[in-house]
């Protein structure tokens, strides 16, 4: 259920609304901060910071059974030193979310559920084993170069007459413009033509290609990003020995200073598939309600399989984790796909979270928005993404 009033927050809370108004920046209450002083959150979120006060009840011998007990009983003073979204595990907790199809919403899945985790004061990386590089680019506003946008007040006759007059010189530098990339030599394929040279990966260069992102509200996640030349990078070393576990190696810091590591892979790529599967604890598939995404999810398991047994043999244990259900819709033929689906996740042990299909997220596409932020349909953005705030808070509870 959705709260998107501070009236709605504070009745759910039990307490005054002035009272709720202080307390939203220690609690999972987004939009705080806007100069509109919009408030919203979920009963998820709620829960999710009930049952840590209730384990600080515990801890400090006091009759804390929920967030108002914890307002009134300790005041500000529990809230300011506690840190109640403290990730269970110490160590990193790594997942790759692959499919072998295309266009499921793995990189939508990443990024936002990334974006969810940071709002959680959670320390996240998110790492780029896409060569198109999506992730690498999606919360940024910077690198779209668009001559002509919807809002260009040309007529489309003008417009092709202005390129009709472009001499070659300037449609070469257009050109050399449109195709500059943000990461290009500042993407893991430095890292990977490096190991290719030395047979050693240089973990100062990984922290060097790593940069901040801002996700909105004040939080960020930091993202290891691609470029296009990283599909001939993969091709390079493809024979290399021990070539596997290099993600694993590229990882080795980051494990030590993030709470969570998200991995984005590459359709149709084994190769790079592989690599992820490698360096993850967890492994989770992304997929759509059809044929062919059915058809590819079921080929990824089977990669999965092979890949777990090489593992075991060198001592790394990688375990199926989720099935993200992307771009649901209520039609007949969901019903049939969403049986199958189950079938197969049930018996995989699999954790099912679903994301429906919204018309919001073309739009957050090109804005490069978190939905966890986004200030124009706050109501439509979390109802988007309320099965990854499920997903984030169970991989958050997650003990060893
Ligand atoms: N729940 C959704 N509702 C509507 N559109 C969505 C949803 N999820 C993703 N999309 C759209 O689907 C398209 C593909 O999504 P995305 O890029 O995340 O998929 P992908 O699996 O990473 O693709 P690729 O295999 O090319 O990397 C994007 O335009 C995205 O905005
Ligand atoms: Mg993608």
């Amino acid at each position: 259920m959705i709260l998107n009033t501070l009236d709605k927050i504070a009745s759910s809370v039990g307490v005054h609304r002035d009272t709720m108004k202080k307390y939203a920046k220690y609690l999972p209450v987004f939009g705080h901060k806007s100069k509109r002083q919009s408030y919203i959150t979920t009963d998820k979120l709620l829960d999710f910071i009930t049952k840590r006060v209730k384990e600080e009840g515990v801890k400090k011998s006091l009759p804390l059974y929920s967030i108002k007990d914890a307002i009134e009983i300790c005041g500000e003073e529990l809230f300011a030193s506690t840190n109640l979204y403290e990730k269970k595990t110490q160590k990193a907790i790594t997942v790759a979310f692959n499919n072998l199809k295309g266009g499921v919403a793995k990189t939508t899945t990443v990024a936002n559920l990334g974006a969810v985790l940071a709002s959680l004061n959670q320390k996240v990386l998110l790492v780029d084993m896409d060569m198109q590089n999506q992730l690498s680019t999606y919360f940024d506003n910077s690198t779209g170069i668009d001559l002509a946008d919807d809002d260009d007040t040309r007529t489309i006759e003008e417009l092709e007459k202005t390129f009709a007059e472009y001499s070659d010189e300037d449609i070469d530098s257009i050109c050399s413009m449109v195709a500059t990339e943000k990461f290009a030599k500042k993407s893991l394929l430095n890292v990977i033509e490096d190991f290719k040279d030395t047979n050693e990966v240089n973990l100062d260069l990984v922290d060097e290609i790593i940069h901040t992102a801002d996700v909105g509200n004040g939080y960020t996640v930091d993202i290891l990003p691609s470029e296009w030349k990283l599909g001939r990078g993969f091709e390079d070393i493809k024979g290399l020995m021990n070539v596997a576990i290099l993600l694993r190696k590229i990882l080795a810091r980051a494990r030590e200073k993030y709470d969570f590591i998200l991995i984005d892979t590459s359709p149709a790529n084994i190769f790079a598939i592989q690599l992820s599967f490698f360096a993850s604890d967890y492994i989770t598939l992304v997929s759509t309600p059809d044929q062919k995404a059915f058809q590819s999810f079921f080929n990824v398991l089977k990669e999965f399989d092979i890949t777990k047994k090489v593992a075991s043999e060198i001592n790394i244990n990688i375990r199926l984790d989720s099935l993200i259900l992307s771009r649901t819709k209520r039609t007949k033929s969901q019903v049939f796909w969403s049986s199958l689906y189950e079938y197969t996740r049930k018996k995989r042990n699999l954790n099912l979270y679903t994301m429906p299909e919204k018309a919001i997220l073309s739009d957050t596409d090109t804005k490069n928005i978190a939905l966890i932020a986004h200030n124009i349909d706050k109501e439509g953005a979390f109802d988007t993404i309320d099965g990854l705030i499920a997903y984030a808070i169970d991989l958050i509870n997650r003990g060893e």
